[in-house]
């Protein structure tokens, strides 16, 4: 039974109440749904790349909702309420960062930056601290410490695993949401719609920014990084 449906992907439940079905669609979005368009095969491209990626974070110790690959564009994964934050990392200055500082995209940020922003198209996802989620009830204290330890680890394990394809891990998106238990781990996705990707040597974009701002065929950037990953 179709549970949940946003503008990337489908939320099914299955015969075990722990567990439901993610289905990844091909329809694009972007500036919160004013652009939008469906583009063949995104869905099978992301949901693979997503594959991977929890694979891999779950070999260095990250524990995810992904259980295991379905079909080309479904996955089964952990039963999670997710959280209502957008939780974002920096490590080049890129996309609503330049805008709303005034600053220049591709500046190598001497750390990474840690931000939130509340999951509501309603209001654009607004940016907010420690202070506004808690006090909006979003999150408590300890589990905003353990987005943010848990995001970083994720951060320094993505990075150094892109690299290793010539890809540069600009910055990029994660939720997390409590299992039944209350626990609350890694959920939703980890694709090019979700991290922005760049190449090493040439800094061609690979991600969605290729929709968001007409850059290129989507598709053969995804394609692209899939086949780095597969190499
Ligand atoms: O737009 P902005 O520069 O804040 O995006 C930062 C990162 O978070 C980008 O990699 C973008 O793809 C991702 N993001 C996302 N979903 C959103 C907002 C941002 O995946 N709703």
């Amino acid at each position: 039974m179709l549970l949940y449906e946003g503008k990337a992907k489908q939320i099914f439940s299955t015969e075990n109440e722990n567990e439901f079905i993610v289905y990844y669609k091909d329809d694009a979005t972007a500036f919160n749904g004013e652009k939008k368009a469906e583009i063949a095969s995104k869905g099978i491209l992301n949901n693979k790349i997503s594959t991977i990626m929890f694979e891999e974070l779950a070999k260095e110790g990250i524990e995810s909702h992904f259980i295991k690959s379905l079909s080309d564009r479904e996955m089964l994964v952990k039963k999670v309420e997710i959280l209502p934050l957008e939780v974002i990392v920096r490590n080049i200055t890129a996309g609503s960062f330049c805008k709303r500082y005034g600053v220049e995209e591709g500046i190598v940020l001497d750390t990474p930056i840690f931000e939130m922003s509340y999951k509501n198209d309603d209001f654009g996802d607004p940016l907010l601290n420690d202070d506004h989620a808690v006090a909006l009830k979003l999150a408590t204290r300890e589990e905003i410490d353990f987005l943010r330890t848990q995001t970083l680890k994720i951060n320094e394990i993505m990075k150094k695993f892109f690299l290793k394809m010539d890809l540069k891990l600009v910055d990029f998106k994660l939720e997390f949401g409590k299992d039944v238990n209350g626990k609350v781990i890694l959920a939703d996705e980890i694709s090019p719609d979700t991290c922005r990707l760049w190449d090493v040597n040439t800094n061609e974009k690979l991600d969605k920014d290729r929709f968001r701002r007409d850059l290129g065929d989507l598709v053969q950037g995804y394609e692209e990084v899939l086949a780095r990953l597969n190499k």
